[in-house]
């Protein structure tokens, strides 16, 4: 299959093909994204192009401009929100590096490493404003309250995830709650934006909607396992913070759930060590206990889920590809 997009050398070759029906879509995202992100300030452009140099998957632009094919079609609205979904995105992750005091991002160093904290914090908060400035200059307010009201969801997972490290009590479900606020808001609120602009009716959007969160549960689920046993090199982004920031992810929640009181003190003991090789520590626990096939389980389940609401969508190549990128999610290593 051909080259779909330039966004960007270190995108999948998959996700290349899956957003085909995109390309000149994400193109004029794109385009969006190089005009709005520069600054006549010499310091913060600098910032800003650092932040979005070599690009990500660009998975919420896509799905939000898949779910607007899907529902018939893709507008000027969809092309502005996908750009502006993607800013808080990135936002969003100039902001968690400093919370995980990560070193990689996107093949690069992160804003913190190469600057530091300060910038970073202002760097997002700069790139949030710049997104709601863009969306609220649309005429349907809609969008604008959906976008605030998911990126309050986004933010309150995070907190919530502050506050539960090193507490490996957490549950299942807590933790299933964290990530779908974290995570899956946003990718629930691309989905629906997608479906609105397109005019689909209320019933439909929902579907899109739970398409989302399903989906988005499914990609932080496989994040926090690539976390564990991913490549950084790969990835592209630095790993291992979880167990350094003392986050309880699902594999370590099912893991602990399985032991016995003594069992649980010395594997509670590799978690709360500052020890570097904490990971090779708790390899043959998470191998003995299928503690990572577990998760992936779970994660397979979230995935079906998100495409059986598709199923209530009329047959089109782009909702297949909405179907295909859930699975890459389970599929991916980066
Ligand atoms: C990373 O998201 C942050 C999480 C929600 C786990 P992506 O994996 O989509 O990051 P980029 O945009 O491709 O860099
Ligand atoms: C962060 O989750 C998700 C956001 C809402 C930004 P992670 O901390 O797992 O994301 P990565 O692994 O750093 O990309
Ligand atoms: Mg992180
Ligand atoms: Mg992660």
């Amino acid at each position: 299959m051909s080259e779909a997009t330039s966004i960007c050398p270190t995108t999948p070759q998959r996700l290349r093909e899956l957003y085909l029906p995109i390309r000149d879509e994400i193109e004029e995202v794109e385009a969006i994204l190089r005009e709005e992100l520069r600054s006549d300030h010499p310091f913060v452009d600098r910032l800003v192009q650092h932040g979005f140099r070599l690009g990500g998957k660009r998975l919420r632009p896509a799905l939000l401009l898949l779910s607007g094919k899907a529902c018939g079609k893709v507008t000027r609205e969809h092309i502005v929100l996908a750009a502006v979904m993607e800013m808080i995105h990135t936002a969003s992750l100039i902001h968690d590096d400093v919370l995980d005091d990560a070193i990689l991002r996107r093949h690069l160093r992160t804003v913190n490493a190469q600057w530091d904290n300060e910038a970073s914090v202002l760097l997002g908060d700069y790139l949030f404003a710049r997104s709601m400035c863009l969306a609220s200059a649309l005429e349907s307010k809609y969008a604008s309250r959906a976008i605030s009201e998911a990126t309050g969801r986004m933010c309150e997972g995070e907190l919530r995830q502050v506050g539960s490290r090193g507490n490996f009590q957490l549950s299942e479900s807590e933790y299933l709650e964290i990530i779908a606020g974290k995570t899956a808001a946003i990718y629930a609120c691309c989905c629906r934006l997608g479906a609105y602009h397109a005019g689909a009716e209320p019933e439909v959007r929902e579907s899109f909607g739970r398409f989302g969160d399903a989906f988005g549960i499914a990609f932080q689920i496989i994040d926090d396992v690539l976390d564990l046993q991913g490549s950084e090199a790969v990835a592209g982004k630095s790993l291992g913070t979880d167990l350094n920031k003392q986050k309880p992810t699902l594999p370590i929640i099912r893991l602990l759930s399985q032991l016995d009181r003594q069992q649980r003190a010395e594997v509670e003991s590799i978690l709360r060590c500052g020890d570097d090789h904490r990971a090779e520590a708790l390899r043959p626990w998470l191998q003995r206990y299928d503690a990572i096939s577990y998760a992936r389980q779970i994660a397979m389940r979230y995935v079906r889920r998100a495409q059986q609401e598709l199923d209530a969508v009329p047959c089109t190549p782009e909702r297949e590809n909405l179907r295909h990128l859930a699975d890459f999610v389970i599929l991916r290593d980066q």
